[in-house]
């Protein structure tokens, strides 16, 4: 995950790694020196005149010119540290924000403790952009940003929702297309962003394929076929958007799938002995030709965010959702990444399929959030879920408290945007 350094100005390249540019070097020198000297004499003598405005426009030109032509200086941001930013709750939304699932506020459902928002993502050798909801919001005029997956592709659709929010003047502004609840119990959501006439929608699509009732004559033991051949039906409505980011993530395992009757299919009939693994690298596959098929390879940004860790693990070293694992003593960020998680083999799939998608001219990212994720076992809403939850109920470690880590790979998201020049002077 290669991404250009946004914030380098080209001057620096200016700089002489030999004697043979010096010449260059001093002229360049010089003519800013004339420039910085008009500049500072015309905002003296003449603040209100529009040459004034020329010149401050012409000035920040010069040092923000053809970002996109700098390609040396490459950046990482799926590896850094988390840093403490006592101060980012200010700049962050709140549990306020009226776009926020009743069981990501976490704080509003009891948690009294509120250190994990105090965290900033730091990656090594650069920093990442600052997000501003203004600058995406514009960049995004008259067009859809999709979000596709399973429930944590909710929450971090909901993360986007609440950060763009704070763009927009009138929150009144912003409503669902069918004025439905923003819950959990809905597998489609539209929130219009009126002012920009934007679009920022929801899929709930856990498996990307179609699920639905086996072949006839299967056994009795298959209660429903995942049909790792053909994308879900709702892909329809994908065709057109700006922006997609999908996930796939803690449906494809076993325990989800064939012990629970679900077996996957191909072509007319059930394969009894394809594993949950074998089905995502192959729906990843079914996933791309749509994309490839039915995506514009100019237009459309498309994302495939990595896995979500998940970490039952405070009660038992091999604690597990259904027998009393927890997270809710975790208060803090792991710091130590000596014993780091093995990366979980969802992402080598999902990477490789992005990277094929990329070498046909895609513009396709590996959205890698799983490594920075693993760190914050103190983000999940642990006992402090929806409201109604029963208090006996096994603690939620899976998702994530909002405001929190999402914003973070939102954060990402919109710094692989900028990178990629989304939309940068076309906002047709
Ligand atoms: C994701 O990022 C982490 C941290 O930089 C890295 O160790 C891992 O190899 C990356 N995963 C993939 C599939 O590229
Ligand atoms: C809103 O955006 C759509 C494209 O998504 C466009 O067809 C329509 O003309 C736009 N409406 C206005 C009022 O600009
Ligand atoms: C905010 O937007 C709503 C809905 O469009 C509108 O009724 C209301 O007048 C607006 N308020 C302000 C202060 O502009
Ligand atoms: C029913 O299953 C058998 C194998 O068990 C297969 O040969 C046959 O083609 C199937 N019939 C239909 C209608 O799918
Ligand atoms: C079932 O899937 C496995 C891969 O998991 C594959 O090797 C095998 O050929 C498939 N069987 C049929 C009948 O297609
Ligand atoms: C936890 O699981 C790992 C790998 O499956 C195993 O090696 C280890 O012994 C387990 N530890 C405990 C305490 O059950």
């Amino acid at each position: 995950m290669d991404h250009r350094q946004p914030i380098t100005p080209k001057l620096l390249s200016f700089l002489p790694s030999s004697f043979l540019v010096k010449k260059e070097l001093v002229y360049a020198l010089f003519f800013l020196l004339v420039l910085i000297s008009s500049f500072v004499f015309f905002n003296f003598v003449s603040p209100l005149q529009p040459q004034t405005i020329f010149d401050v426009a012409f000035f920040t030109q010069l040092f923000t010119i053809d970002k996109s032509s700098i390609t040396s200086n490459t950046c990482d941001y799926s590896s850094g540290r988390w840093v403490s930013d006592v101060n980012r709750p200010l700049k962050s939304y709140t549990e306020n924000c009226p776009l926020l699932d009743p069981g990501f506020r976490c704080r509003r459902n009891g948690r009294t403790d509120d250190g994990y928002l105090k965290w900033r993502w730091q990656p090594n050798g650069c920093d990442l952009p600052r997000f501003d909801a203004r600058d995406l919001l514009e960049r995004s005029r008259n067009g859809r940003i999709v979000f596709a997956g399973d429930s944590i592709g909710r929450n971090q659709w909901e993360s986007m929702l609440c950060m763009l929010s704070q763009g927009v003047s009138n929150l009144s502004t912003i409503y669902e297309v069918n004025g439905s609840p923003i819950t959990k119990h809905k597998g489609y959501l539209s929130i219009r962003f009126s002012e920009y006439n934007l679009t920022v929608e929801y899929y709930r699509v856990p498996f990307l394929v179609i699920t639905g009732p086996p072949p006839k004559n299967s056994s009795s033991k298959i209660r429903s076929a995942i049909r790792v051949d053909k994308l879900h039906w709702r892909s329809l409505t994908w065709v057109g958007a700006d922006v997609l980011v999908f996930n796939a993530g803690h449906w494809w395992s076993q325990d989800k799938t064939t012990k629970m009757g679900y077996y996957f299919q191909e072509g007319g009939t059930i394969n009894n002995t394809m594993d949950a693994i074998e089905a995502l690298r192959r729906s990843l596959q079914t996933w791309k030709s749509w994309a490839m098929q039915s995506l514009d390879a100019d237009k459309s940004h498309i994302f495939f965010r990595s896995y979500s860790p998940i970490h039952y693990r405070q009660v038992k070293l091999n604690g597990t959702w259904n027998d009393g694992g927890g997270c809710d003593k975790d208060v803090k960020p792991e710091t130590n990444d000596e014993n780091p998680d093995a990366e979980p083999v969802h992402n080598h799939f999902i990477s490789e399929t992005v990277k094929q998608m990329r070498s046909e001219n895609r513009k396709a990212q590996f959205l890698n959030i799983t490594y920075l994720t693993d760190f914050r076992r103190d983000g999940h809403p642990s006992l402090y879920r929806e409201p109604s939850t029963p208090v006996n109920a096994p603690q939620d470690c899976s998702h994530w408290c909002l405001p929190g880590i999402p914003d973070t790979w939102n954060e990402l998201l919109y710094a692989q945007l900028v990178s990629d020049g989304f939309r940068i002077s076309s906002h047709n």
